[in-house]
């Protein structure tokens, strides 16, 4: 374990700021903006007594929402009391202007040092206008979508009081059954970088002191998503290698962006839970990285070391948490009940406790809070800026971009508007609130535009729409209290849909998850399409050929059987408050789709967890034999692969081109890919381009593929155009078996193509 010089270096990026602020010609204003609030906050620490600074790291529960299992500060009153005395430095979940006043009021007006409280909330796909779920909105492949979303729901957010949202969520998944899968970008870092990298810049924009940004958080640091058989909060196992090759990068990319605060995990990583994690906490984090924001504990989790068994009760667990690096305690008041004890007799060094606490006061100064600590609560923004046409215009937009085309046989896609009968059958064909996903924060419930709604808006003047639900879905609960009802076995519904099919010459089955099948707690140990939805998918296959399958869910389905015998297949997740426009637009033809998926579709639930980005094994394939790594019941390739999403175009490509045969891993090392690409149909299409890299001998073994580089472009039919990448030793490096982040030396493959599976490739030799 590396010697803790967390001090030292944070004094180092201050000093390196004032130093090339002297030496500039013109001083940088962010430098000198910086450097003034370093010395404001070390005058306010210098006035605070130890119970004071102890206040600014406890987090309390607020009145509206509870985003955990019931909160342990106790009354309001006693809330009330310990908000007045200077106890509370944050609080979550108190929304709205005039609750955010009232509440900070009571600090401003009462407490000894007036610090204004930080109010944070789960801002997660939106505040009142909902996006796509964040691993839909990861499917259009395009930051630019997700910056815009994040800034719209900071705008929102903003305008009700919240300072700091608990997002993004950048947790690598490579397990379905995990029901958080839906809140992050699915199973690749380098697609997950960009994407926490894009969310960072929406939330909190070039200024966090700017009236319409937030603070962001990146979560959950670290492994949660590696949860053991995708159940929440289970342990993970985890190698150095894989830690630092595919869950950190995405953090590090936050980190890199600017993002202001960083939220722990509840799981436990080889033996130390991540609330307590000196490693990553205070090495890599708040050492390596250099990273000058906070750490927030996970809801309770600082509580929680005592049932993990690292800890024998909650002083002893503070103790852990805060040597750890754990700045802020929210929920399990282990820091205001026990810190002040543990320094007094002399256990914890006074000089942690001021160190988090300079974090935390960094912040509250960069949003600007000293200034005016009223600055969001503003009832006229409240009024006037959410649920905007616009944000519904970019909602609609986002939304339409993250669909991903899976199938098509016999182009039964793009409907014609001259369609005769379309029936709309399905237990999500008509319903306005699944779209909205989970992590909904304050949408309307009910609110979003169905598929049925938007297929009567875009259907042609002269059709006529069937409705027919057809068979009810599971349904979850938004108050994580009720077990889901999986099993449903109502077939009564069956008849009446099969006749609407009969009639129609086109079906849309709209089947999947209810929202509240994923999200927080929503783990399952079964990835099919639940209760009889699969059922009435085959009557209505049975009286109509013309079927389109438009999956409404917040994680990758197995759906061999429906892969296999409906002509097309619309993944349209859980899109937002524009949903079902946004699907009408794709199904009419107004947008030609361009999604691809973030995340893997396995065959069955036995295959998870299944990822493009796996090791080889020594035994890859085989002959006649059995002993090779393989299933001997399931074929071992996914149902869709990593990557892959088609377009109401075709496209072609050429053998990637390489400049040389081989590239320098020195200083100014490059290598050009160049492949082209022909829209070999007969409309306009999107299509990305993705490159991938194998290193064939590594001093750790090395994945099959790794995505390093993809981009997007447009072409008219019978257009081509050249892609040109570069790469350069840093697409090569990796954190190797010597612990550092290098490119080795050797053979490599690249490849190029529409998706992870189908490539094209060529080998170059790194010196
Ligand atoms: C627990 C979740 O794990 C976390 O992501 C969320 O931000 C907090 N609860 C607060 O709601």
């Amino acid at each position: 374990m590396k010697p803790l010089h967390f001090f030292s270096r944070l004094a180092l990026p201050v000093l390196a700021l004032l130093v090339l602020a002297a030496i500039s010609t013109e001083p940088d204003p962010v430098a000198l903006r910086n450097a003034a609030i370093e010395r404001k906050v070390d005058s306010v620490l210098s006035l605070m007594t130890l119970e004071e600074k102890i206040g600014q790291m406890n987090q309390y529960n607020g009145y509206s929402e509870l985003t955990g299992p019931g909160s342990k500060e106790g009354s309001t009153l006693k809330k009330h009391n310990d908000i007045k005395s200077g106890m509370v430095g944050s609080m979550l979940n108190v929304l709205g202007a005039k609750e955010t006043r009232e509440a900070q009021e009571l600090v401003m007006k009462n407490s000894r040092m007036k610090i204004p409280m930080l109010f944070g909330y789960d801002v997660i796909h939106g505040y009142k206008t909902m996006f796509p779920i964040p691993l839909g909105e990861a499917a259009s492949w395009d930051p630019a979508v997700a910056e815009a979303s994040a800034r719209i729901a900071a705008a929102e957010a903003s305008a009700v009081g919240i300072h700091w949202t608990f997002a993004p969520m950048m947790d690598l998944a490579r397990d379905a059954r995990w029901g958080r899968v839906m809140e992050g970008s699915g199973e690749d870092p380098y697609l997950s970088s960009l994407f926490a990298a894009a969310r960072v810049r929406g939330f909190q924009g070039q200024d966090l002191a700017a009236p319409t940004t937030i603070a962001a958080c990146a979560k959950h640091f670290a492994t949660y998503g590696f949860a053991e058989a995708g159940k929440d909060y289970n342990g993970v196992e985890i190698s150095e290698s894989t830690l630092r090759n595919m869950v950190l990068p995405p953090f590090k990319a936050a980190a890199d962006a600017g993002v202001a605060t960083f939220m722990n995990a509840f799981n436990d990583i080889n033996g130390v839970p991540a609330t307590a994690h000196v490693h990553l906490q205070r090495d890599i984090l708040k050492g390596e990285w250099g990273f000058d924001g906070f750490v927030v504990s996970d809801w309770a989790s600082i509580g929680e070391l005592v049932p993990h068994g690292i800890a024998a009760d909650n002083r002893e667990a503070a103790r852990l948490a805060v040597t750890a690096g754990s700045d802020m305690d929210m929920e399990s008041v282990c820091y205001l009940e026990n810190l002040a004890g543990l320094v007094r007799s002399g256990v914890v060094e006074e000089r942690l406790i001021d160190d988090a606490v300079r974090r935390i006061l960094r912040l509250k100064f960069r949003l600007g809070l000293f200034d005016d600590p009223y600055r969001y609560c503003n009832p006229e923004r409240e009024r006037s800026s959410l649920l905007t046409p616009e944000h519904l215009a970019a909602a609609r937009d986002g939304a339409r971009k993250s669909i991903v085309l899976l199938k098509n046989d016999g182009n039964l896609l793009p409907l014609s508007k001259t369609l005769k009968t379309i029936a709309v059958i399905g237990p999500l064909a008509d319903d306005k609130d699944s779209p909205l996903g989970s992590w909904r924060a304050q949408a309307v419930a009910g609110s979003a535009v169905s598929l049925l709604e938007g297929v009567r808006a875009a259907a042609g003047p002269n059709t006529q729409v069937l409705y027919q639900e057809g068979c009810k879905l599971a349904v979850g609960d938004r108050h994580f209290v009720r077990e889901l009802k999986i099993n449903e076995t109502d077939k009564s519904g069956f008849p009446a849909a099969v006749a609407a099919a009969k009639k129609a010459q086109v079906v849309l089955v709209a089947i999947g998850e209810d929202c509240w099948q994923t999200g927080e707690g929503r783990s399952q140990t079964d990835i099919t399409l639940s209760g009889v939805q699969e059922a009435l998918l085959m009557e209505l296959r049975k009286v109509n050929p013309n079927i389109v399958l438009v999956l409404m869910n917040g994680r990758p389905l197995a759906i061999p059987w429906a892969a296999e015998n409906v002509p097309a297949i619309v993944e349209a997740w859980h899109l937002g408050s524009e949903a079902g426009h946004a699907i009408a637009d794709v199904l009419f033809g107004a947008y030609n789709p361009s999604g691809k998926l973030p995340i893997s579709f396995p065959r069955s639930t036995g295959q998870v967890p299944i990822y493009y980005n796996h090791k080889s094994t020594g035994r890859p394939t085989g002959g006649e034999m059995v002993f090779w790594t393989h299933y001997t019941d399931e074929r071992n390739d996914p149902l869709f692969p990593f990557g892959y999403g088609l377009s109401y175009t075709t496209f072609s490509y050429s053998e990637p081109r390489l400049s040389a045969p081989e590239m320098s891993l020195g200083r100014s090392g490059k290598l050009e890919v160049r492949v082209t690409v022909t829209n070999t149909g007969s409309v306009e299409g999107k299509e990305t381009v993705q490159l991938y890299i194998r290193d064939l001998v590594g001093s750790n073994t090395r994945p099959v593929k790794e995505l390093k580089a993809y981009r997007q472009i447009t072409l008219r039919p019978g257009a081509s155009q050249e892609v040109v990448f570069t790469l350069t030793p840093a697409d090569l490096a990796f954190y190797t078996a010597s612990g550092r982040w290098e490119a080795e030396p050797g053979d490599f493959q690249v490849m190029t193509g529409s998706n992870s599976r189908d490539v094209k490739m060529a080998s170059f030799k790194a010196r």
